[in-house]
């Protein structure tokens, strides 16, 4: 990397509108979904496999603890997908479906922009199924 000349600085890319920073492409280890609390309190979990990013909320509906740490066991719709290592339930990070339990209920997901090495995370979208009518 090359250092900023004295008066300047690096600057990151802004946020796009909607979106807030969840931090570096490269601080996110691939393949191990991670917890992050975004600025506006979302806990999310984010998903790294190459250059992609995934993020559903992190908190398993079964007893509400932590995805982040958990491992990814497969894939879902062209995407990861996590298990909770409380008591192994597994969810798609495209959809946040709950594809087994013990856990029945799926999880809201959240939509990934990567711009510039920087990771930002939108606005959550309802879980499958919990739209109101
Ligand atoms: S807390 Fe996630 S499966 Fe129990």
């Amino acid at each position: 990397m090359t250092p900023a000349k004295a008066g300047t600085s690096v600057s990151e890319p802004a946020a796009p509108a909607g979106f807030v920073r969840a931090g570096l492409l490269a601080d996110l280890e691939d393949g191990l979904p991670t917890g992050v609390v975004l600025d506006n309190g979302e806990r999310v979990c984010v998903v790294r496999r190459g250059d992609a990013v995934w993020a559903v909320h992190d908190v398993c509906p079964h007893r509400g603890f932590a995805l982040g740490g958990g491992d990814v066991v497969g894939e879902h719709e062209g995407a990861p997908v996590v298990e909770c290592p409380w008591h192994g339930a597994h969810f798609s990070c495209a959809t946040g479906a709950v594809l087994n339990g013990p856990c029945t209920d799926d999880i809201p997901t959240f939509p990934v922009q990567v711009l510039g090495g920087v990771v930002f995370i939108g606005a959550r979208r309802s879980a499958p199924g919990t739209e109101a009518a």
